[in-house]
């Protein structure tokens, strides 16, 4: 084997078909079961972007009203998990939170093994519903505030704001939340996704293959990425910054993060629309200063690098001025791509093959250890096929 036929990150690999979304890089251009992403974000609330990829229509208006319907009823935080939630240390990141939070949900629901299309489908309801009840009871909690009840009188973007935040949010504020989580929601065989489907390739439950998914999502150069990005903005300080602190993390070969994609080399298709939805953000909050250091760090890298902002560039500092702790960005990812990561775990489940790729051994050679005898009354001569591990 040489060194050119290992995929290394399996990159450039394409492991199978998917009917739920298509990323193509050449035309810039993002799918959801064939629509462009640009256009669900500026006509769809995201309940019916969600309903889209799990079902592959969008939902009549009866359907989308019945859905929103389901979804409303059990937004609560159940008891268990809130004490769960309690017992994990504020200073553990919230990914760690939602982790456990979102296993326990799934352990304490009856049909967890119940892998019927079916069930899961209840089951990706019930986490697209409670997710963003776990997210803002960590945030609330982190800053010594009391759990906000969820209201059924307001949708999922503006129900997630007041349940976060105590306060119904401007129509400004609810729409580019709604454009983030439609943004968020899917991107084909990304390694969270591919984490998902590979726990349902066991024939795992869908509660497992979220767990490991969010596992996944926390590292900072997939999910992290937006938190990271403000941390850099904190770091900089103000636009007239940029250039020594760029000179000084190129200099220690960093990775300047919100930048660079596997898939997309000459940017990222989602950024132009959640950059709209910040500036609209940016002149209700009157945060020009943020806007002239985003501004400065992208004219500056893309020229030194040609490297583009991926999603996280823009949606960090969004999620930044709507007030949300920069810990809490990641979680906000997590509650958008449990659809995306549902979606794929059923479409899994319906033409499964289980995921096992090979390695090629570059280890020492056959050794043994010393002393060692073999029992004559073990035949080792004639092995059985080697067992999966
Ligand atoms: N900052 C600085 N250099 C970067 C870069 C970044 N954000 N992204 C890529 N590069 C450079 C690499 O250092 C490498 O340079 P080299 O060839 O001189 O070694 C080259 O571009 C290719 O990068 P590579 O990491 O091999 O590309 P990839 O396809 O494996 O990586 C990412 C894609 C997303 C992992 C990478 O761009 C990255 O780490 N970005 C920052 C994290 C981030 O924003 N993640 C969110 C993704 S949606």
């Amino acid at each position: 084997m040489t060194d050119a036929e290992i995929k290394k990150g399996l990159a450039g690999v394409t492991v199978d078909y998917t009917a739920v979304s298509k990323v193509n890089p050449e035309t810039n251009s993002l799918l959801y079961r064939g629509y462009p992403v640009q256009e669900l974000a500026a006509t769809q609330p995201f309940e019916a972007v969600a309903y889209l990829l799990w079902h592959g229509e969008l939902p009549t208006d009866a359907e989308l009203a019945e859905f929103r319907a389901e979804e409303r009823a059990q937004r609560a935080l159940d008891e268990n998990v809130k004490q769960a939630i309690d017992l994990v240390p504020l200073d553990a990141h919230p990914m760690d939170v939602l982790r456990t939070a979102v296993s326990l949900a799934g352990a304490s629901d009856p049909a967890a093994f119940d892998n019927s299309r079916e069930s899961d489908l209840g089951k990706a309801k019930r986490l697209f519903a409670k997710i963003p009840a776990m997210v803002a009871y960590d945030q609330r909690r982190r800053r010594g505030q009391a759990i906000v009840e969820p209201r059924d009188d307001l949708d999922y973007a503006q129900n997630f704001l007041w349940m976060t935040f105590g306060e119904v949010p401007d129509e400004i504020v609810g729409d580019a939340f709604n454009v983030s989580m439609i943004l968020y929601a899917e991107h084909s065989f990304n390694a969270s996704t591919f984490t998902a489907r590979v726990i349902t390739s066991t024939m795992a439950d869908l509660y497992s293959a979220v767990v490991g998914a969010i596992g996944a999502l926390k590292g900072p150069l997939h999910g992290g990425a937006n938190e990271a990005v403000m941390h850099i903005f904190d770091d900089i300080g103000e636009a007239s910054n940029v250039g020594p602190w760029l000179d000084r993390a190129l200099a220690e070969k960093r990775k300047i993060m919100g930048f660079g994609h596997r898939v997309y080399k000459n940017g990222d298709s989602r950024v132009p629309t959640m950059k709209a939805a910040l500036d609209t953000l940016i002149a209700h909050y009157d945060a020009q200063e943020l806007g002239a250091l985003y501004d400065a760090l992208e004219a500056e890298f893309v020229a030194r690098k040609r490297i583009y902002p991926n999603l996280d560039y823009p949606s960090g500092p969004a999620y930044h001025l709507m007030g949300f702790d920069t810990l809490t960005f990641t979680p906000l990812f997590v509650a958008a791509r449990v659809t995306g990561w549902t979606a794929h775990t059923m479409e899994q489940a319906a033409s499964n093959a289980l995921i096992r790729p090979l390695s090629a051994y570059n280890g020492v050679d056959e050794r043994h250890i010393e002393g060692y005898v073999a029992d004559p009354a073990v035949d080792t001569t004639d092995r059985p096929a080697e067992a999966e591990g």
